[in-house]
């Protein structure tokens, strides 16, 4: 997708370091970061400098890449596995690429470690980027038939960033949007900010505007108003781990836009690639849901009037705070999954019949 008119992946290898946007600097500023080393990935995916479940995967994949140029012991490379594994938790993607990167790497000689490497992180990349494109054409089909009847702008509310920059390109909830907007439907997007990461506004809103795709950020709790106005006419959300009963797992406060959506008869789906299935974990209960620094809640970046960027205190500075990253939405309010594989519903026979 654009960044100011220029074709750009979220991540890519050339001549041995492993490139990424940081994140962390959007929306002001644009600045591609190198990795060179497997403390560098891990850096990098603990510090949000990436995020969003595929490019986790991704990221992880392209850390066995940097391990394997540091050392080629296949011990290191096992423990550098388990180092990454444990860098973020909830994002069932980051373990699905190291266990693929390991299985693939642990039938290779020692001489072809990092050719196999470099090339099985590659397929990790263009894979995602194939199943996020089909995602957006299965899901440019649900767009459609709201269209149909409507015949007038469609407005679509999303959670987070589960755009192209969470991915490696099209993104998951966004690229049925990106295929409609191509397609000359109109579109308008509800962004949810997304406290405390402010992803919606920093990422999601920003990616949209690269686009052209019209799009307004609201406060997150709004969403509940629109609804009852009859302002949203569907919901699309990605996920960081998606069970087999299909209970989904994602950013703090999917569940309540979820609970908002079925009380106003509001369709809420949920787009993903097979990657962030969690085909072992049985019970949403054992998912382990990232708990992170209190600090993204009680401070606040932003840029100041130098164009430099400032981090502020905004609560009161013997207050508490708790900032839990994920919570899980039953499967129940779910009104479908959208892969690449097509439409199921969030039951354990709509995920079977599509996957098994
Ligand atoms: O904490 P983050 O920014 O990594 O969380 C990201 C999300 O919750 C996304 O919605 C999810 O990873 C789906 S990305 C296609």
């Amino acid at each position: 997708m654009k960044i100011e008119g220029k074709e750009y992946r979220t991540i890519w290898y050339e001549n041995s370091i492993v490139k990424i946007i940081d994140q962390t600097k959007l929306p002001h500023q644009f600045k591609i970061k190198e990795l060179n080393t497997l403390k560098d990935a891990i850096n990098a995916i603990k510090s949000m400098e990436v995020r969003g479940a595929p490019l986790i995967g991704a990221t992880a994949a392209y850390g066995i890449v940097l391990a394997i140029q540091e050392n080629s012991n296949f011990e290191f490379i096992k423990n550098s596995a388990d180092q990454l594994i444990q860098s973020r938790p909830t994002a069932i993607n980051l373990k699905w690429a190291v266990d693929r990167m390991i299985a693939k790497l642990s039938e290779i000689n020692k001489g072809h470690l990092l050719e196999v490497a470099i090339k099985e992180a590659l397929e990790i990349c263009d894979e995602d980027e194939r199943f996020c494109k089909s995602i957006g054409i299965n899901g440019l089909k649900v767009i459609e038939d709201i269209y149909k009847i409507k015949k007038d702008t469609i407005n679509i509310l999303t959670h987070c960033n589960a755009g192209w920059l969470a991915t490696i390109n099209w993104g998951t909830a966004t690229s049925p949007i990106y295929h409609a907007h191509k397609k000359g439907i109109p579109v308008h997007v509800w962004v949810d900010e997304t406290r405390p990461r402010n992803q919606g506004a920093n990422l999601t809103s920003y990616e949209l505007n690269e686009e052209g795709i019209r799009n307004t950020i609201i406060a997150d709790n709004t969403g509940g108003i629109l609804m009852q106005r009859g302002e949203v006419d569907m919901c699309i959300v990605g996920t960081d781990r998606t069970l087999s009963n299909g209970d989904v797992c994602n950013k703090i406060g999917t569940y309540l836009k979820a609970l908002a959506a079925h009380d106003n008869n509001v369709p809420f789906y949920v787009a993903l690639p097979s990657s962030t299935i969690d085909w072992n974990t049985k019970n949403s209960k054992d998912i382990p849901i990232e708990e992170r620094s209190s600090e993204e809640l009680s401070h606040i970046e932003g840029f100041d009037e130098n164009n430099e960027i400032k981090k502020i205190l905004i609560y009161p500075k013997k207050s508490n705070a708790m900032n839990l990253a994920f919570d899980v939405t039953p499967a129940k309010y779910v009104s479908g999954l959208i892969t690449e594989k097509g439409l199921c519903e969030a039951t354990p026979e709509g995920l079977k019949n599509l996957f098994k």
